[in-house]
């Protein structure tokens, strides 16, 4: 069983002793409801470091009012047994007040691929609180890498520049996107899906390899979009974007340089994203 840390003093006992081993320290920062997709971040973890710490904590400032907070699925005692069957080390489960105590006041400000006019239009204080977590839990751990799903890939390439930008001393690792059978990227929300909407759901990556396989063979990236979003549209989302964007900024792709489609769609209540490489 991974032993569990609720404070920063013991999170950063427990990293400090495995260092003065000569170990290599990885944190995967999740908000618990765990499925293979997280099991993999620990897998390709135990590829970079010999000691894992999964933070679990559903942060408050990454969701608005009117998001989904308060039922956001939380699975603390199965998410333990889950990482306990890959041998993780450790878990950091920190409350609110160790994580923001009172009269905190701090944030990350973002600007690059934070304002790339994908999940932010819809989110727009989404990524603030992602990255001021994120930043947090990177200096509370010390880790020496950590990981991050390619499944929320503008999160990634956010968390790669604050990390830059702010010189914090962690390797950033992005790890592929975990798929259903049928194509469904995994994700914690998936639960919200009615059985008729998880029959649908699929199309949405469908749709998005049809798209790079046109624009593959020679298509002009709007020219196969266009179809495609009415395509999804018909298929019964309201489509937020479908986007060809430079693939480590996420600004207009520039030739030579490596593209991805990136797609946010709702399905009835539950808001879907996914991304694939278009090369
Ligand atoms: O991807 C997530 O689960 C969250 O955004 C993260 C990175 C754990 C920060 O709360």
């Amino acid at each position: 069983m991974p032993i569990v840390l609720s404070t920063i003093a013991a999170l950063r006992a427990f990293v400090s002793g495995r260092r003065v081993r000569g170990e290599r320290v990885a944190l995967v920062p999740t908000m618990g409801a765990l499925h293979a997709g997280h099991v993999s971040l620990v897998e390709v973890a135990r590829r970079h470091a010999s000691a894992t710490v999964v933070s679990i904590f559903v942060n408050p400032t990454q969701f608005a009012p009117t998001e989904d907070f308060s039922k956001y699925p939380r699975t603390f005692e199965g998410d333990i047994r889950k990482l306990s069957e890959v041998g993780v080390e450790a878990v950091y489960a920190p409350d609110v007040e160790t994580m923001y105590p009172a009269g905190s006041a701090t944030t990350v400000s973002l600007k690059g691929p934070a304002t790339a006019g994908l999940e932010d239009v819809t989110r727009p204080f989404h990524f603030d609180g992602v990255a001021t977590i994120v930043a947090k839990l990177f200096t509370q751990s010390q880790a020496d890498v950590a990981l991050f799903g390619e499944k929320d890939f503008q999160q990634l390439a956010v968390i790669r520049r604050m990390a830059a930008d702010l010189d914090l001393p962690v390797e950033i690792v992005g790890a592929p996107t975990v798929r259903e059978a049928d194509g469904l990227a995994m994700s914690s929300r998936n639960v919200y899906l009615s059985q008729a909407e998880r029959a649908r759901a699929p199309a949405l990556h469908r749709i998005m390899q049809e798209t790079a396989a046109a624009i593959r063979a020679g298509a002009g990236v709007e020219d196969a979009l266009s179809p495609s979003r009415q395509a999804i549209t018909e298929a019964g989302f309201a489509l937020d974007y479908l986007e060809v964007r430079g693939a480590n900024d996420l600004g207009p792709p520039q030739p030579g340089s490596p593209r991805r489609m990136l797609v946010a769609a709702t399905l009835a209540a539950t808001r879907l994203i996914d991304n694939i490489p278009v090369e």
